[in-house]
């Protein structure tokens, strides 16, 4: 087998048809697919508008590069989203991981031009995922991954993460004044103001602590301490953008308008790679004014076909009205699940947003001790999950001090009723068959090799 798998050695069931909310392997067995692959199928498989929006582009122009020419569907892909989420511009990568290292080289080139080039520092949380590139990983507190890239990572992602269920400061949400919040503005004393160019932040935690929501008034604390202190916000909405939470961004849910906001799964819906930046009137009037030159970019950048199938994931978005329906069905999916989860002992907190819900894994549910990191525990609920016909995704990290388990549970924004009641039948047999197992093996652990929690 020449490629490189996630786990080498291990056999992949091969899928050969994906369509809508399920997946069909070649010996027939099908899944519901309850994680829309790594959190990005958000319209489903197959949609027949999109593929047939991408075939028009590949018969129009398959590849146009930027230098050389504009192309109308990234030109129109950039208004209309600049047009919806009230921004100034956009520019179209390739990965989420992408899309964050360029909103951070932008937020630096944004101080360069402004006079003030020793703002450079990116700040960031202790639970955070923001990519696999070297930039963006050093900028995430995703210990796992970050373990397994061995050292030379730069990016200290040490900002306390707004998780009052086990908060990192020891306070209490109904005293505390957003203490986590006001950490940050700690952090850019000590650095300096002159010397930090932007905190980076998910509005909703994803792949490092599985949805985890902050208090309302929280971003907002944190838009006034970048404010008060001349630090740029940047929204990374890779996983949370364009409805996935029920609203259009993650960052709406507080009303707070980040000065860049990273696009990725939610544009793509996993049709083709696109992801990307917009960016705020005010940076980019600045960069205009200054006539400044932008270096940014890859072969691939602003690409007509992706970004043809954006514009085709964002018309199914608005004419099948998803983001309300998110909103609506994620209400449904989470009572749902908290309510499989009452006599479930080892599942400790059910939380989330839309279409986004986390369920964290405890091994004591009085103390909410996680589990031992050896028994991987969300690895064993995740293989439960796919034996029983459903696919989540596993948020295995530091959720919980230096250890911590979490199922993420996030199906196509358009999944019916019928099809989360589904998700939710075959889920209850996994968590149950999940419970029996890690009970043996807790009092027998051994050593698995751990599949990777992220995509
Ligand atoms: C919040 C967030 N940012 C960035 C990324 C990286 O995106 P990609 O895997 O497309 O590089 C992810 C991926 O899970 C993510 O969840």
């Amino acid at each position: 087998m020449s490629l490189i798998k996630p786990v080498s050695g291990k056999v992949y069931p091969v899928a050969v048809t994906a369509s809508g909310v399920t997946i069909t392997s070649d010996s027939g067995q099908e899944w519901l697919d309850g994680s829309s692959g790594a959190i990005a199928c958000s319209i489903g498989h197959g949609h027949p508008h999109v593929v047939e929006c991408i075939r028009r582009q590949l018969e129009t122009a398959s590849f146009l590069y930027r230098t050389q020419f504009a192309n109308e569907p990234a030109e129109r892909l950039a208004a209309r989203l600049c047009d919806k989420l009230g921004y100034a511009s956009a520019f179209f990568v390739n990965s989420g991981s992408e899309a964050v290292e360029t909103a951070v080289r932008l937020a630096q080139q944004y101080w360069r031009e402004a006079g003030q080039p020793g703002k450079t520092r990116v700040l960031s949380r202790r639970i955070s995922y923001h990519g696999a590139t070297i930039g963006a990983l050093g900028l995430s507190g995703h210990w796992p991954r970050r373990r397994s890239c061995g050292g030379g990572l730069s990016g200290d992602p040490s900002l306390p993460t707004p998780y009052c269920l086990r908060c990192p400061l020891g306070q209490r949400p109904d005293s505390c004044g957003f203490a986590c919040a006001r950490a940050l503005e700690d952090e850019i004393r000590l650095h300096g103001a002159d010397a930090v160019a932007a905190v980076i932040i998910e509005p909703i935690v994803g792949a490092s602590g599985a949805a985890i929501v902050p208090r309302p008034g929280y971003l907002k604390a944190i838009r006034e301490i970048c404010d008060r202190h001349d630090v740029l916000l940047i929204a990374d909405e890779v996983l949370t953008g364009l409805g996935r939470t029920g609203a259009w961004l993650g960052m709406d849910h507080d009303a707070v308008h980040a000065d860049i906001v990273c696009l990725g799964k939610g544009l793509n819906a996993g049709y083709l790679p696109i992801s990307g930046v917009l960016v705020d009137a005010r940076i980019q009037d600045l960069l205009t004014a200054r006539a400044a030159s932008f270096t940014l970019g890859h072969t691939h950048s602003n690409h007509p076909v992706a970004a043809a199938a954006a514009n085709a994931v964002l018309d199914v978005l608005e004419s099948e009205d998803l983001i309300a329906r998110a909103a609506s069905t994620g209400a449904y999916l989470g009572a749902r699940l908290q309510e499989m989860s009452e006599d479930l002992p080892f599942v400790g907190d059910v939380r989330g947003r839309g279409m986004f819900w986390g369920l964290e894994l405890i091994h004591d549910d009085i103390s909410y001790a996680p589990f031992d990191p050896e028994l991987n525990a969300a690895d064993c609920v995740v293989r439960h999950a796919f034996d029983a016909g459903v696919l989540i995704y596993p948020a295995a990290g530091f959720i919980a001090g230096s250890a911590g388990d979490a199922v993420i549970v996030a199906p196509p924004l358009n999944s019916s009723h019928a099809v989360i009641d589904t998700i939710i039948e075959r889920l209850a047999i996994a968590l149950s068959g999940a419970g029996r197992e890690l009970l043996v093996r807790r009092n027998a652990p051994t050593s698995n090799q751990q599949e990777p929690s992220c995509p």
